[in-house]
């Protein structure tokens, strides 16, 4: 399986703060098994989100965004994420929080969201690098069936 991962950050875009939070989604993808693509960084800014997300959905079967899922003015990744996907996975996202929810209860400040785009899984986690592990965690079990089902592999 692969997988690309997209740091959103206006502090880390201009070299201001240092990615933790995509290095960590990095090693605990590679740690079960996925084949990490791409690691990428990209500011607060719409439509720049978009076109990574499009980008790198072409290329990876899971993309996984950290930062910018939460209610201050620049946090965008909700809205680009809702707008280049074809269906929203409530459940996912749903998941997320819930754990999260087992940890601190500002999992609820956390909008993300997951969903598709062709045959591949986008999933939005928070910025911080616990709350980004914490959050992929949850879900990753559920990803190779997800990504079966989304290549036609009904069959089960
Ligand atoms: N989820 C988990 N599991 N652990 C956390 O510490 N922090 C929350 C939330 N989700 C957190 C979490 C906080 S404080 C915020 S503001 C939101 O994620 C949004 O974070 P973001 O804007 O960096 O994406």
């Amino acid at each position: 399986m692969t997988a690309a991962v997209l740091t959103i950050s206006d502090s880390t875009h201009r070299g201001e703060r240092k990615d933790l939070s995509g290095p960590a989604v990095v090693a605990l993808l590679k740690k079960k098994g996925f084949q990490v693509v791409t690691a990428g960084v990209v500011s607060d800014d719409q439509p720049k989100i978009e076109h990574a997300l499009r980008r790198l959905a072409a290329g990876a079967q899971l993309v996984v965004t950290t930062g910018g899922t939460g209610i201050a003015a620049r946090d965008v990744t909700p809205e680009a994420t809702r707008a280049v996907c074809e269906r929203v996975i409530e459940g996912l996202a749903e998941r997320m929080r819930a754990q999260g929810a087992r940890q601190t209860k500002f999992a609820a400040l956390s909008r993300g969201v997951c969903g598709t785009l062709g045959q591949s899984l986008i999933v939005n986690l928070p910025g911080n690098p616990k709350a980004a592990k914490e959050s992929l965690a949850a879900v990753l079990g559920l990803v190779p069936h997800a990504l079966d089902l989304l290549a036609g592999k009904t069959g089960h």
